[in-house]
């Protein structure tokens, strides 16, 4: 009886784990009315072929009410915007609750688009008023899209998180709208030897809000200094870090638990014999 049964279950078994590491988001979101429109232009854009191909992701979901002008947007830019509400981790609020420093910035989907300029490619979130609000990593970016709820997840592959509105990424539609452009100041052309707190000012404002609220193609060339490695856009010959810097610990997460898994059916089958 068992020696029928094992290969059986083998076969079972291996179909399931196969399955398993491919999920359908437009069948998922399907469930949750709330969410029908932002679920119509995943598939619009195409990027929810782009989230079923990967096995490790949290959605940042914007229900119906809030799409705003995302709706109205052509479909190329719509798939970038989009692409930023997807992380390449996978995220609940229990994990979030978890994080020490009570922020975190995380990897989307639009670093892998290899065109991500300063932090395009990253998600700053902030522990805020008893909840967790979202942004763009871009310096000076506004962050103010709140955890609402935990709209569904299946750990550690899947998670969708229901915010308020939609994530702004500055330079995203060739316009550096969230930015407003600073007053002109008086640029110092040489550091002052002796005043101390007036360079640290500069340091902080001056190299990124001036430059950023111009042009959107003069960012790539003025590295932000926070953050070294988020700046990486395809055709600079000295990025030496890769964008997808996210990409391979998901993954080998999941071959880890995938051939844990053929492990398990292989001894069970040996067992059985
Ligand atoms: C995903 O689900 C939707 C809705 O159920 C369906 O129309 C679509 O064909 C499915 N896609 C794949 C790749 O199975
Ligand atoms: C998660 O995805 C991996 C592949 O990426 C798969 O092996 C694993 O079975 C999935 N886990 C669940 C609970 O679906
Ligand atoms: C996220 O942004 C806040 C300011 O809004 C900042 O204090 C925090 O350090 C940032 N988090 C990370 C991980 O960069």
């Amino acid at each position: 009886m068992s020696r029928s049964i094992a290969p059986l279950l083998c076969i079972f078994l291996l179909l399931a784990t196969s399955s398993a590491s491919a999920f359908n988001i437009t069948r998922i979101l399907g469930q949750y009315p709330d969410y029908s429109t932002f679920n119509d232009l995943l598939s619009k854009s195409g990027l929810a072929t782009d989230i079923n191909k990967r096995g490790t992701i949290t959605l940042l979901a914007v229900p119906n009410g809030a799409i705003g002008d995302l709706a109205s947007k052509s479909d190329d830019i719509l798939k970038r915007v989009l692409s930023t509400h997807v992380v390449l981790d996978y995220y609940d609020p229990m994990k979030l609750q978890r994080m020490k420093e009570k922020t975190a910035k995380m990897t989307n989907m639009f670093q892998q688009s290899g065109t991500a300029a300063y932090d395009q490619g990253f998600l700053n979130v902030t522990a805020k008023d008893g909840t967790f609000v979202f942004g763009s990593a871009v310096v000076g970016s506004v962050r103010d899209s709140k955890l609402e709820k935990s709209v569904m997840n299946q750990p550690y592959n899947i998670s969708v998180l229901g915010i308020s509105k939609p994530i702004v990424t500055p330079g995203l539609d060739g316009t550096m709208a969230p930015i407003s452009a600073p007053p002109p100041k008086v640029p110092a052309p040489k550091k002052s030897p002796v005043a101390e707190s007036p360079a640290e000012e500069e340091e902080a404002e001056s190299p990124s809000q001036e430059e950023e609220a111009e042009s959107p193609s003069e960012e790539a060339e003025s590295p932000s200094e926070d953050d070294d490695d988020a700046d990486s856009p395809a055709p600079s010959p000295n990025a030496d870090s890769p964008p997808a810097d996210a990409a391979p610990p998901p993954s080998s997460a999941g071959k880890l638990k995938a051939s844990f898994g053929l492990f398990v059916v292989l001894a069970s089958v040996v067992a059985a014999y």
